[in-house]
């Protein structure tokens, strides 16, 4: 089995007088990787460089024709050091023992896998599990997400996506945690601990991944894959932040990304991850080229063919590539030819063997392959009890006027209509891993729990056709058969539910859009509904915002629910009925138009802020500057009061800001409460609000608590022009409230 301790052997009695037994123990990992690196050819070397997709799956396109034959030669040479997309005990015991079996190191391979809210059981989409601003219940999907994958014979997940986005258009929005440094930072650590757990050699953890390495949120116009082009400012105090964050909390992989960054592609920029990553963060894992992205450089212009895209990769610090083939069939000629020194290919090398040892493959290569485990774990009740809390924490309720919310338990005659309000599939949302289809719970299915008197009406479909994770989509733009059917029932019923929204496919990869209305026909059965019915509650489903000012101006009750996975209907059944009161709060600005893209909170004062009674002043002559609905924006059953805001600022270092906030209404409620701060003025300009902390707890009818935030030079400071993190004295604005547009301020001086 585990040749390479029989080959270490003889080298290492040799030149280490030691032996076998000293090889797996009382030496350290690096003293392991080391030993191994000694008696490495340098075409080892590059195959653990070197991933491959499995033969059967495809999450991208493949630069090259897929050559399977090849693929499998080279697996038993051991010419590869991780594969993608294999996933279940079976498979992945097959290619490890081909590997270890056969190869003459025997070194085993790290499977890796998009586990991006969830395997089997499937979670709500990151951006809506990002609306829960609930660390804790986000750590907890992310270890039902590790337990599953772990179970079936993954160690490695290629998730959290830390993308800042502001830029709803890009379709990848729904993957990540919006549009805020500082939330992001704290969710995606959150989502590191669930993946790694405090062992990630533990047989149920696994090793995470933050992508993607950079910028790529920011690509222009949000078309995905797109150019990005940002200044240092937006870079270090943006971008960075959420990465640096989890390199801090030992992310053991990183990704880099397709886009190029102000004119370097990220896969041949040594300023990203030689310099920033492993040098000024001492990250120590390896990075792994996103797919093909290291071939797309020839494309991009960056590089002739795909030798020299092995000799700029290798060289700006891509440790693994994923699916170019470029290492695997240049890298070799372009050391020996001098272009690439074998000292960086020796710190690639270490890097992944060092995770592999660190997650217990050497150990046992089939640590992760336990048939017994994979049936017990997969899909199991305890992981589905989960997702459903998760589900309920990520809705937000954005109105309820008249309060037509919660509905009561005997209300009689509802009307449930919006094809999404039957679909089992599209609340799986997209990157739904090993889901099974049409395994979610609808909310028809979840009403018909609590209510007898549901009548069910279609009204139009989203899409035509069938949808995939990889084909295009056909949204229904003329088949409104549907629409007479619905009006009758709402004309009858007492309450209108209205499911609408996007189909799960509709975000995720490859999945831009300039349109963020409601698809299709669904505004027009909105406004032919709201003729005959104004008691309308409008359920949406979405993978990133969207724009619904005329929904917002009519419609009394909205409710945002994305795409919440397996548990969807029962969540909004519950939150519908009034078991659950929502607590969730926009993780993304909501615009009320696409022209308004990107908008987003923290935004900089242009020298003309206004308004002012002429037309010279930053604004559009055709639309508001604010939001539909603003970043941290979400109500409650219940209301919370905000008083007594206080500010110590008599040390420097432990500035306390503090308020009292009471629960004032009829019912128990979650609140979360959000401090923003403002440095007046600074040597590199600050945006008009920064989120700077944030807490969310629970409060009885009449309760009050007292929230305290301390912020020191970490949450005060900011990066200049060369990235450096200074802390600037002077008069510093803070609000504390319910949203980023809502609170009590103040200000201090800090010295
Ligand atoms: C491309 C995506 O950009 C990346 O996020 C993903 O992990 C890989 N494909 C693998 O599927």
């Amino acid at each position: 089995m585990k040749k390479y301790q029989f080959i270490l052997v003889p080298v290492l009695i040799l030149a280490l007088m030691t032996n076998v037994k000293l090889i797996g123990q009382n030496r350290t990992i690096e003293e392991k990787v080391d030993s191994l690196l000694a008696i490495m050819t340098l075409e080892e070397k590059i195959g653990q460089m070197n991933q491959y997709n499995g033969f059967w799956e495809v999450t991208g396109p493949a630069p090259e024709e897929g050559d399977a034959k090849q693929k499998y030669e080279h697996l038993k040479k051991g010419l590869v050091g991780s594969v993608l997309n294999v996933k279940g005990v079976d498979e992945v015991r097959k290619l490890q023992e081909l590997v270890v079996s056969e190869s003459r190191l025997g070194i085993p391979l790290i499977f890796g896998y998009d586990v991006i809210h969830g395997h089997r059981t499937m979670a709500p989409i990151p951006l809506g599990e990002s609306a829960s601003w609930d660390l804790k219940a986000i750590e907890k999907s992310a270890r039902v997400a590790a337990i599953e994958a772990s179970s079936v014979g993954l160690n490695w997940t290629f998730a959290p996506m830390v993308d800042i986005s502001r830029d709803a258009r890009w379709g990848r929005v729904m993957e990540g945690a919006g549009e805020d440094p500082f939330l992001g930072s704290k969710i995606g650590i959150a989502r590191v601990k669930g993946f790694q757990g405090d062992d990630v050699s533990a047989y149920n953890t696994i090793a995470a991944c933050a992508k993607h390495f950079a910028g790529y949120g920011f690509s222009e116009s949000g078309k995905d894959y797109n150019t990005v082009d940002v200044g240092t400012s937006t870079l270090y105090n943006i971008i960075f932040p959420p990465f640096k964050a989890i390199v801090d909390h030992d992310v053991k992989t990183v990704m880099n990304s397709f886009n190029i960054l102000n004119g370097i592609p990220a896969t041949g920029n040594s300023f990203l991850q030689r310099d920033v990553l492993k040098e000024k963060w001492a990250f120590d894992g390896f990075i792994i080229s996103d797919w093909g992205s290291g071939f797309e450089m020839i494309a991009h212009g960056f590089a002739k063919d795909l030798k020299h895209v092995a000799e700029l990769a290798a060289n700006a610090g891509s440790d693994m590539d994923m699916e170019s083939s470029a290492y695997v069939k240049h890298l070799k000629t372009v050391v020996e030819e001098g272009k690439v020194d074998i000292r960086k290919i020796d710190d690639a090398v270490r890097r992944i063997l060092k995770v592999k040892y660190e997650l217990g493959l050497f150990d046992d290569p089939y640590r992760y392959c336990n048939e017994k485990r994979e049936s017990e774990l997969i899909g199991h009740k305890d992981h589905h009890d989960a997702v459903l809390e998760m589900a309920k924490k990520s809705i937000v309720l954005l109105k309820n006027e008249g309060q037509l919310l919660p509905l009561a338990k005997n209300q009689k005659r509802i009307a449930v209509i919006g094809a999404l309000a039957a679909d089992k599939n599209s609340p799986l949302g997209s990157w739904r891993a090993d889901a099974i289809e049409n395994s979610a719970i609808s909310v028809l299915e979840g009403l018909e729990k609590y209510s007898k008197n549901i009548t069910y009406a279609k009204g139009a479909d989203v899409i035509t056709g069938s949808a995939t994770f990889i084909n295009e989509l056909t949204i229904n733009k003329t088949d409104r058969s549907g629409f007479q059917e619905a009006i009758t029932l709402a004309k009858t019923s007492e309450k209108v539910i209205l499911v609408l929204g996007e189909h799960g496919f509709q975000s995720g990869e490859g999945r831009s859009q300039v349109n963020l209305d409601l698809p299709g026909v669904q505004q027009e059965l909105l406004e032919e509904i709201y003729k005959v019915n104004q008691n309308i509650v409008l359920v949406l489903m979405n993978g990133r915002p969207l724009t619904i000012p005329w929904a917002e101006e009519h419609i009394p009750t909205i409710l945002e629910t994305w795409h919440l996975g397996n548990q969807s209907g029962n969540a909004i059944a519950q939150v519908l009925f009034g078991d659950y009161n929502p607590s969730g709060k926009l993780p993304m600005t909501f615009p009320r138009n696409v022209g308004q893209v990107p908008i987003y909170y923290n935004y900089f004062n242009t020298g003309r802020p206004g308004p002012i009674d002429l037309v010279f002043w930053a604004h559009y002559t055709d639309e508001k500057n604010d939001p539909l609905y603003p970043f941290g924006h979400g109500l409650s059953y219940t209301e919370f009061e905000y008083t007594n805001l206080q500010i110590d600022a008599s040390d420097n270092n432990v500035i306390k800001v503090g308020v009292t906030v009471k629960n004032i209404g009829k019912v128990t409620g979650e609140e979360v409460a959000q401090l923003y701060i403002r440095d007046k003025v600074a040597s590199v300009v600050r945006p008009v609000k920064e989120l700077k902390g944030f807490e969310k707890f629970s409060l009885e009818p009449n309760e009050s608590k007292h929230v305290e935030f301390t912020l020191t030079s970490k949450e005060l400071g900011f990066y200049d022009q060369e990235g450096n993190f200074i802390v600037e004295s002077g008069t510093f604005d803070v609000m504390i409230g319910t949203s980023s547009q809502k609170g009590l301020t103040g200000s201090f001086e800090r010295q």
